[in-house]
């Protein structure tokens, strides 16, 4: 007999990302639709060790759907990496009644629910981060908001960069991973797109580059770097030294992570935050919400961790050949 879940715990771990609150209210309107109790979790797996849980109801998410950030906040949580965390964690729970949580997050933050998931709570991870860098998915929440957030910030960019002919490194989120910078790359027309999975740190090309470009008669440059590679403000001093094209560097940073979700950000976190229940209704454990090959499905954490995922090699290589 699959146990029965009589209270859901909703918590926001990691980064923030754009459509986290659509996912909470997901999660609290279809717990109480399926006759449950819910209970919001504070600041992440700290806010659990703290004891910060309040509960939830159907107004608690009222008029939240369209703001960025995260209502319940989210944090960091060192104390959480250790057993003796993990345990207190599942102790806190069953103290608040909590058997099934919905934990929304990276992949660091479903390593947490998969110690809960072990210590006998139920858990479901939602994919909510900016980068995209979740292999058993082809979407995750704040993605599509961050990376159109991105690309009008670059748009404005290039227009000065255009007036005064000049090259322009504009760094975009994604310490291990270039989603940001590829997307921009391709849909802000980059002559260059430097991804932590790709970047050989071969300068010399890059200065090739704009000097071949220069004497094709282009009035800018434009290279998206990601912050895995960085260093852009010390990279535009070498490169106009170098190319004797003036060179600004311009760091788009946390902006990224805020602002309003985009419609495609709501409708997958309401579907996925709903998903999530449903799962936990069913008396599933240790599961994964997803988003593949065009359809709403579901992985074991412990597969969903173990799977890989790089860049398409097709799509880089397309993002190259436009930009001649
Ligand atoms: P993300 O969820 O965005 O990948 P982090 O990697 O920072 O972000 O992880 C968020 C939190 O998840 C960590 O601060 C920690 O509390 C928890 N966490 C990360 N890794 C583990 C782990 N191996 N075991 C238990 N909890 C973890
Ligand atoms: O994971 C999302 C992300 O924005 C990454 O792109 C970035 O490297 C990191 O979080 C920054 O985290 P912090 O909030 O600690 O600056």
């Amino acid at each position: 007999m699959p146990k029965e879940i009589h209270t859901i715990g909703v918590l926001t771990s990691g980064g923030d990302a754009p459509g986290m609150n659509a996912a909470i209210r997901a999660v609290v309107r279809r717990a109480i639709v399926q006759g449950k109790k819910v209970k919001g979790i504070k600041k992440g797996y700290n806010g659990l060790l703290n004891e910060e849980i309040i509960d939830m109801d159907v107004t608690s998410v009222s008029d939240t759907i369209q703001r960025g950030g995260t209502i319940l906040y989210t944090a960091r949580c060192q104390e959480f990496l250790t057993p003796e965390g993990q345990k207190e964690g599942a102790r806190i729970c069953e103290k608040h009644g909590i058997d099934g949580l919905v934990v929304i997050g990276g992949d660091g933050s479903f390593k947490g629910a998969q110690k809960l998931a072990a210590l006998g709570i139920n858990t479901v991870g939602l994919p909510g981060t900016i980068d995209l860098d979740i292999a058993c998915t082809d979407y995750t929440i704040g993605f599509d908001t961050a990376v159109n957030t991105a690309m009008e910030a670059i748009d404005k960019v290039r227009d000065t960069s255009t007036s005064h002919e000049r090259c322009s490194i504009i760094e975009v989120m994604g310490r291990n991973a270039g989603y940001i910078a590829l997307w921009c790359g391709i849909a802000n027309g980059a002559e260059d797109i430097l991804l932590p999975e790709r970047y050989d740190y071969d300068e010399q090309k890059l200065i090739d580059s704009i000097i071949r470009n220069r004497k094709l008669g282009k009035k800018h440059h434009i290279i998206v770097n990601a912050e895995g590679i960085g260093h852009s403000a010390s990279m535009a001093r070498r490169i106009e030294a170098a190319t004797g094209m003036e060179t600004r560097a311009t760091i788009l940073g946390h902006m990224q992570r805020g602002g309003n979700p985009t419609c495609r950000d709501r409708v997958y976190a309401s579907v996925m935050g709903a998903y999530a229940v449903d799962l936990l209704c069913e008396g599933a454990s240790n599961r994964v919400v997803a988003y593949k090959d065009g359809r709403y499905t579901d992985f074991d954490i412990d597969d969903a961790l173990a799977m890989q995922k790089d860049i398409s090699e097709y799509v880089y290589g397309v993002s190259r050949s436009l930009a001649i």
